[in-house]
């Protein structure tokens, strides 16, 4: 090991003195949480939300895994998020600053909220759709997403949000999965500069198949690029007509806490999706409580933004309820960040003055890229908090958001959590913890986190040491289940440690001897090299280490000798082009040699110019473990782009 205290490791970043003093989450938040957990809940829950009916009891365990929170608790998400900050007089507060891709922007204040909300309900309604249907929502990011979700919500009818870059079939399996009745969506969208048709997905998907019909009764069509659209009368209706036609008033209903919110649909392990299922009143505990204390959230000054998109789990916690009920101001932007030019997210910084930001480390390093010289002619001195999830934040990119981004002076929180948990569990908070560069630090108040062994043995405290990330108790934000698939919802997450009856994540982490969790990524991504457990994360953060390189993704390729080899894929900066592939690829090798240890060194290192990605940005290791070890390379349809896998391996034969 060559490391140093100076390295960003090892460097520690205490709260900025006047953040912490005027910070909404203090200390004490721990200390009440450890007192009385569910009284802590329960308080959370009445003060962050207006019920109908306030409820009585917080936690009703008797059916684990099975959880009801706040069960005997009535209220509607939608006049939380909207009605409520209308009758307090804060309808002129803007909700949204929508920037669309091709530059037009709407301000969209919490009395057009309610306004279009109730609309739109109407509007649902009017087509037939009733308290507990499923609504199947395939829109891009348009402020009418939002409007779609909440008029959804007002009538109890649970949404199923689609990413619209999923392909039809997709968007079919999900709306047979759910039995949606109708499908919310739009001529199109903006993405990189052109209009991209999404209406024919739709038709294409709602098409009778094998003699089966679709569920879908009815199909609301939102105008946005004005393309030509194919229209099957009786079904397709248009947005702004029907939003028109509709009476203007509309009395939310009230429902039970337990009621569903939403359907997300997530990958698992198998190829079938899952339908993760999220109910009204614990899920919007989280969701206030979470944006809240994580972001410092002042409403009347703070501007916010989420650059995830509403299609994923981050966008409807973190762009559309946290924020919503926590009556806050936040951008919203259509498209993607280099369109038209690679500084479009500063512009935008620079232009609503936001203050606290929320992204993803692939797209933290994809600005590391393009370079800091693109960051450095805008004025971003707004921002006083930034916010990463999604994967583990290597600490090289952590300090570049740091030091580029937030000038040197912004809390960095590294948040953890899944579709499943459906709002944050670990991250600092800003004004209270001393940050570490990579590591998400300690469960918030209320959530109960341990590291354990194979055997389920809590590891030591005091001690260094790895084992499976595991959720000891109940969380109001919990997932209810599986739609329509009780025994998964147990197999998946409940039966590793069922003698325990602790929620299994799927992650591997790391306990620091202070007792800060670093999170290791997917346990199926967990390498195993000559007995030794190696992440693919810490490689790909050693190799990222490296001035040379700007993205790195490493798979374990199966290996007579040592059992898995490591391989490494990269994208070089823009500074190394043209550098001989033979001799980068060696220093590489040392590099990871030197930063971790000679047991991580990379059995070999291929210069790449792509990475294959989910479209929410997640690398596929499968398909590049297809690659090193010399299969035919799997199912690519979930990729943001098919051709990529053509590309690397043409790139590799080419190299040989
Ligand atoms: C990973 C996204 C490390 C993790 C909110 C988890 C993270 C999966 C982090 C859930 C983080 C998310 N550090 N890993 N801060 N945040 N993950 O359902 O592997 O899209 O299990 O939810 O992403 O992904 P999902």
């Amino acid at each position: 090991m060559t490391q140093t205290a100076t390295e960003p490791q090892h460097q520690t970043f205490p709260p900025p003195a006047d953040l912490a003093a005027g910070a909404v989450a203090t200390a004490d938040l721990y200390e009440e949480a450890a007192t009385d957990r569910l009284a802590f809940w329960g308080r959370q829950a009445n003060e962050l939300l207006t019920w109908d009916t306030a409820p009585t009891q917080v936690l009703d365990w008797s059916d684990a895994p099975f959880a009801k929170w706040f069960a005997d608790g009535k209220l509607n998400a939608a006049a939380n998020c909207v009605d409520r900050h209308v009758a307090a007089g804060n309808g002129n507060r803007v909700a949204f600053h929508w920037v669309g891709e091709p530059g037009d922007t709407v301000t969209v204040t919490y009395a057009d909220l309610h306004a279009q909300v109730q609309r739109a309900a109407n509007a649902l309604s009017d087509l037939g759709v009733r308290t507990g249907d499923r609504v199947a929502i395939y829109l891009p990011m348009i402020p009418e997403a939002v409007v779609a979700m909440l008029a959804c919500a007002r009538l109890g009818a649970p949404h199923s949000v689609v990413f619209s870059g999923f392909s039809a079939q997709a968007l079919r399996d999900r709306v047979d999965d759910a039995q949606a009745v109708a499908v919310i969506t739009a001529d199109g969208g903006y993405r990189r500069g052109e209009p991209a048709p999404l209406k024919p997905a739709v038709d294409a998907a709602l098409e009778t198949k094998d003699g089966v019909e679709s569920t879908v009764k009815a199909v609301l069509v939102v105008q946005r690029t004005k393309g030509e659209v194919a229209w099957t009368q009786g079904r397709d209706h248009w947005w702004h007509e029907a939003l028109a036609a509709a009476a203007p008033t509309h009395e939310p209903v009230s429902v039970e806490a337990e009621h569903p919110l939403f359907v997300l649909y997530t990958s698992g392990s198998t190829g079938k999706p899952k339908g993760i299922l999220h109910t009204t009143g614990g899920y919007l505990t989280q969701a206030a409580y979470t944006h809240r204390n994580v972001f410092d959230l002042h409403p009347e000054t703070d501007v916010y933004w989420c650059g995830a998109d509403i299609g994923w789990v981050t966008g409807h916690t973190y762009i559309v309820y946290g924020p919503l009920l926590n009556g806050a101001t936040s951008v919203m932007y259509e498209g993607t960040p280099n369109t038209p030019t690679q500084d479009r997210w500063w512009q935008i910084v620079e232009t609503y003055g936001v203050t606290k930001l929320y992204t993803a480390p692939t797209t933290i390093r994809t600005f590391m890229k393009w370079g800091e010289e693109l960051v450095s002619g805008h004025d971003l001195s707004s921002l006083k908090v930034l916010g990463s999830v999604g994967e583990p934040i290597n600490p090289e990119a952590w300090t570049w958001y740091r030091r580029v981004i937030g000038g040197d002076r912004t809390p960095v929180v590294d948040t953890w959590w899944q579709t499943e948990t459906g709002g944050i569990m670990i991250s600092a908070l800003p004004g209270v913890t001393t940050l570490k560069p990579g590591s998400a630090q300690v469960p918030l108040p209320g959530i109960s986190v341990e590291v354990v062994d194979d055997e389920g043995r809590v590891l030591p405290a005091g001690h260094e040491g790895a084992g499976y990330l595991v959720l000891t108790e109940p969380w109001p934000g919990m997932l209810r289940g599986i739609w329509g698939d009780d025994e998964r919802y147990r197999d998946t997450y409940w039966s590793r440690f069922r003698d325990q009856g602790w929620y299994f994540a799927g992650d591997g982490a790391r306990r620091d001897a202070d007792g800060d969790v670093w999170l290791l990524g997917r346990v199926d991504d967990v390498m195993n090299v000559s007995g030794h457990r190696i992440s693919t994360t810490e490689v790909e953060s050693a190799l990222v280490s490296h001035s040379s390189v700007a993205e790195a993704a490493v798979v374990g390729a199966s290996d007579p000798t040592t059992g898995q080899g490591i391989v490494a894929f990269v994208i070089l900066r823009e500074s190394a082009h043209g550098a001989d592939p033979a001799s980068i690829g060696q220093e590489l090798r040392n590099h990871v040699a030197r930063e971790i240890s000679p047991i991580a060194k990379p059995r070999q290192v291929f210069v790449v110019s792509e990475l294959p990605k989910t479209r929410s940005g997640k690398i596929m290791r499968r398909l590049l473990r297809d690659v090193a070890e010399d299969r035919q390379v799997g199912d690519v349809t979930t990729l943001a782009d098919s051709s990529v896998m053509a590309s690397i391996q043409a790139g590799m034969s080419a190299g040989k």
